[in-house]
């Protein structure tokens, strides 16, 4: 059985679910808050290492006062309330993103469940917030330029695994597998750099209705795939 040791998910269409239910955006991200505990409690008994969900990205600030508010409160609800829960199983809490951007609450609060959860062994359970891939790429070429201008890099020694260990992920492995609920079959400048050779799966369920069953399914139609990585396979 072929190992999903990274899965990343692009958890979208809150805003639908509620909708096709005759509720206010706001109850389909809390909906979605809730199946972040399922869906991590399910991907770590199918064997996943690590698991990066999108929860904020560097254009969602473009949305209404209202709903960002809502959305910059929702770390503080899961973490309240799941938290013990994700202590108990060894989950660590990482984070990517422009953290230094968000409000001070939102901050703390993530930074808060990263800290006291940093000596679990177990699933690394990653919240990309404020996350943007251009952004983060941009970020690292800001430091990579400073130690060029110090002297400590020439230009030509610039390799693609230095490039990586100025990421966000830097401690991370590369994507194996990348879902999208909803339907969508974009990107939306989610991990550029770590799906250079992902496997991509886009489900029609929306995030809220996404369950352990689909998940899955998905990780099982990805143990069939055959990944080249440019290479053959004879
Ligand atoms: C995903 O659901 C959550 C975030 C992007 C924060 P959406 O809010 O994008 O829901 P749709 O896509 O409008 O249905
Ligand atoms: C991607 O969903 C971001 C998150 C899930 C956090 P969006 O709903 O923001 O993406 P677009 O705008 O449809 O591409
Ligand atoms: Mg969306």
């Amino acid at each position: 059985m072929k190992e999903c040791k990274h899965l990343a998910i692009i958890m979208d269409g809150n805003g639908r679910w509620a909708k096709s239910k005759g509720l206010p955006r706001t109850a389909g991200h809390k909906a979605g808050a809730d199946n972040v505990r399922n869906i991590a409690i399910a991907a770590n008994e199918l064997g996943v290492k690590y698991l990066t969900l999108y929860a904020f990205s560097t254009e969602n600030w473009k949305r209404s006062a209202d709903e960002v508010g809502y959305l910059m409160k929702l770390p503080g609800y899961l973490f309240n309330v799941f938290m013990p829960e994700f202590m108990e199983r060894g989950f660590r809490i990482r984070l990517i993103g422009d953290i230094d951007g968000l409000p001070e609450g939102t901050r703390k609060v993530i930074l808060k469940a990263a800290e006291d959860s940093k000596n679990n062994t177990g699933l690394n359970l990653i919240i990309a917030i404020n996350y943007g891939s251009r952004d983060e790429i941009r970020r690292a070429m800001v430091q990579i330029a400073e130690e060029v201008k110090e002297g400590n890099v020439n230009p030509e020694e610039i390799t693609e695994e230095m490039i990586s260990s100025h990421l966000d992920t830097k401690e991370f492995p590369d994507v194996d597998l990348l879902i999208r609920t909803s339907g969508e079959q974009r990107i939306s400048n989610y991990l550029l750099w770590q799906i250079a050779y992902a496997e991509m799966e886009f489900v029609k369920e929306s995030w809220p209705a996404f369950t352990p069953e689909i998940l899955a399914k998905c990780l099982d139609e990805y143990s069939h795939r055959d990944r080249r990585f440019g290479g053959r396979n004879e």
